[in-house]
């Protein structure tokens, strides 16, 4: 493994975005940008619906500066401009545009996306043309990462290669890198000049704290090298049907961020052209009211408690019931989901016989369960695990 100073190395070197041109702005807007480039000290715009003060300067408030200050100092990325944001429709519309921003401008044309996945990963890749191949993710003997797997795999990725990596609470398996491993894993994609893209669905949703869900993208991120990041607010803020999220590609340069930033709003033109805007404007509120951002985090904190109870109940219950194998993965593995291990077979039998219904490759949507209905999975896991071997 490379030394914690190879650090550094990532800022070095050219930008893989460098030669993205720069787009020019839409028509509609040119009124707004020959206002901007006008001297003349008497200009007047009166053309956008924006508050402004009597002095005609926009209005910011104290509380929302204060919190920016807090996120700016916490990340150097943003202070300098470097991060290109564009809101985007949940986390698929982001993880959409995404890629098609990377089949357009990006060099290398394969991505990596872990196995097992999230079943959309594949189409958002292979619908703009790029090409999908596997990296081991799941270690079916532990029931934990296959971290050797995983560096292997990576070890044989082309140059540049685009690697799809899961931030926290990784859908099906409910298995995450330790910080270590994901230090581990930076060091060495980064020595590779491989390219992370970060899928970000279920942030404070795996410890009931956003920042140490963020702990792996802020890794990356700090090191000053280039990274995507699809940000979605549908689970963490229960806003499934509003379909909140955002694309934020961090470059190496400002004037590279710019560049970037045109050329994505000319993937989204095409597309939908806009994002809806009440989701967002809740979502907006929300980061902006420190009261508001504190009842969210405690929210967050109640739901993450409740999946972590559920877990120790149900293996608990499996325990006290006797039902063979162990079971102590389900404790260990974190977020939404768990894969249980239970087989295809096993599966069919407990949705004929007990009425419970999965998805075939084991995994188990904690939230689904409550403590009431816990004992009815148990007996349902039971009988399937003895009758159907
Ligand atoms: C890993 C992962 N990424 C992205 C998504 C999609 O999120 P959204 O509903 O915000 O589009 C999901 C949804 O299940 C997911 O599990």
């Amino acid at each position: 493994m490379e030394s914690p100073e190879f650090c550094s190395d990532s800022q070095n070197g050219e930008s893989a975005f460098a030669d993205v041109p720069f787009a020019p702005e839409p028509l509609v807007y040119a009124v707004m940008a020959a206002f901007r480039e006008d001297p003349s000290p008497l200009k007047l715009n009166l053309g956008i619906g924006v508050y402004r003060t009597e002095e005609g300067k926009p209005f910011v408030l104290d509380v929302v500066r204060r919190v920016e200050q807090l996120l700016v100092n916490d990340l150097p990325a943003i202070k300098e401009n470097r991060v290109a944001t564009v809101q985007c429709v949940a986390g698929c519309g982001s993880l959409r545009v995404g890629a098609e921003f990377l089949a357009k401008h990006y060099h290398q044309k394969t991505v990596y996306i872990p196995k097992p996945t999230y079943s959309n990963h594949p189409n958002f890749f292979s619908s703009v043309g790029l090409v999908v191949k596997t990296y081991r993710y799941y270690d079916l003997a532990t029931h934990g990462l296959d971290f050797q797997g995983l560096l292997e795999d990576l070890s044989f990725a082309p140059p540049g290669s685009i690697v799809l990596l899961q931030a926290c609470g990784h859908n099906p398996t409910g298995v995450d890198p330790t910080i270590q491993e994901w230090e581990q894993i930076r060091q060495f994609i980064r020595s590779k000049g491989l390219l992370p893209f970060f899928d970000s669905a279920y942030q404070g949703l795996v410890s009931g704290n956003l920042d140490a869900d963020a702990q792996s993208v802020r890794l990356f991120v700090t090191d000053g090298g280039e990274s995507l990041i699809a940000q979605s607010y549908s689970k963490n803020m229960g806003l499934y049907g509003e379909r909140v999220g955002a694309l934020l590609i961090v470059c190496k340069t400002a004037e590279v961020a710019i560049e970037v930033e045109s050329q994505l709003k000319l993937v989204i033109r095409p597309m939908y052209s806009n994002p809806p805007i009440h989701g967002a404007s809740m979502v907006t509120a929300i980061l902006k009211d420190r009261e508001m951002y504190n009842e969210w985090t405690s929210d967050l904190k109640k739901m993450n408690d409740r999946l972590i109870n559920i877990r120790q109940k149900l293996v608990n219950t499996l325990r006290d019931k006797g039902t063979p194998g162990d079971w102590s993965h389900i404790i260990r593995q974190v977020g939404m989901y768990s894969l249980s291990g239970l087989s295809q077979d096993q599966i069919a039998f407990m949705t004929k016989e007990y009425h419970v219904y999965m998805s075939s490759d084991g995994r188990i949507s904690m939230a689904g369960l409550s403590s009431r209905t816990v004992p009815h999975l148990v007996e349902a896991i039971h009988a399937a695990v003895t009758r159907v071997i």
